[in-house]
């Protein structure tokens, strides 16, 4: 169900490779909800993904960027805003990729190089667009900005690797920037650390199915879906939530308080 949420919002979605990506059910509920879009990925993604539909059945455009290219990004920001005409309402960073996991290196024998590349993609991406859309007065006032983020940046989960401490980095620069960004014009920043969800990059870590069910049975109100967090992301950009900002907001189906639930020792409550 449609509430017009966004009706003559304007926006740009980072990170829609397939019909599984969060990035993905965020476009679409976006333009659901009345906004009008732009869809990015980075230029490698866009041969072998499937952006180019989501695009048609948007009646949006893709634009190319590498997120970590500051040149990339400003070029998207300008043909947004000539497309979308005029300044920007919200924006979607669902960015993440790391070398180390993808090619099976354990945290204990970590390559460096790989390491930075990371934290350059899933982390530093996010002050690079924010800062470029700072810098161009891309953002219109009362504007959003929403980064996803995942628990490993509070506690340990052995397999996250690198990406425990990209999302420490991205949930820090959500925090700092929205920062300057409310003084200067009232723009939120803020992460939804959502529920573990099975997409390209959630399941290539290793053994993403044990830490898809143990979420799943520990939150009480189970696993929150890509499409419940695209709901989420509806609510963030719009003006139903001005003054939030700086913040992490847990999306995952109460995960992240429970201590103990009984439903791992089969006890009826
Ligand atoms: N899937 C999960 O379990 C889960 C849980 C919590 C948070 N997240 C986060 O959600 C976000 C979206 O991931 P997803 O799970 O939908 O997977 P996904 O694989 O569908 O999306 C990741 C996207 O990052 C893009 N990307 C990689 N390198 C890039 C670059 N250099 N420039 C621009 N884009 C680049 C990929 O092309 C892809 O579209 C990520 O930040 C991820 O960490 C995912």
């Amino acid at each position: 169900m449609a509430y017009n949420l966004l009706k003559g919002k304007k926006g740009i979605v980072f990170g829609a490779l397939d019909d599984q990506s969060i990035a993905w059910k965020v476009a679409e509920r976006c333009v659901e909800e009345g906004a009008r879009i732009t869809l990015t990925n980075a230029p490698v993604a866009l041969r072998f993904g499937k952006i180019q539909a989501l695009a048609e059945q948007l009646n949006s455009i893709v634009i190319p960027a590498d997120a970590t290219s500051v040149e990339d990004l400003e070029n998207l920001i300008d043909e947004s805003m000539a497309y979308l005409g005029g300044q920007l309402d919200f924006v979607l960073h669902a960015i993440g990729m790391s070398l180390n996991v993808r090619k099976g290196r354990a945290y204990t024998d970590i390559k460096y190089d790989w390491m930075q590349k990371t934290f350059d993609i899933s982390a530093l991406s996010f002050h690079k667009l924010m800062q470029t859309l700072y810098q161009k007065d891309a953002m219109s006032e009362e504007g959003s900005i929403v980064a996803l983020t995942y628990i490993a940046a509070q506690r340990v989960f052995p397999d996250y690797n690198e990406m425990a401490e990209s999302k420490a980095l991205l949930e820090s620069f959500a925090r700092s920037f929205g920062y300057h960004y409310g003084k200067k014009k009232k723009v939120r920043v803020n992460t939804i650390s959502q529920s573990p969800t099975w997409t390209t990059a959630g399941s290539g870590v290793k053994g993403f199915k044990t830490f898809f069910d143990y979420a799943d049975t520990m939150s009480p109100l189970g696993n929150a879906t890509a499409e419940e967090c695209a709901d989420y992301c509806a609510v963030m950009f719009s003006d139903l939530s001005k003054k939030v900002t700086m913040q992490n907001l847990f999306h995952d189906g109460g995960f992240s308080l429970m201590g103990i639930n009984t439903a791992f020792f089969n006890e009826t409550e």
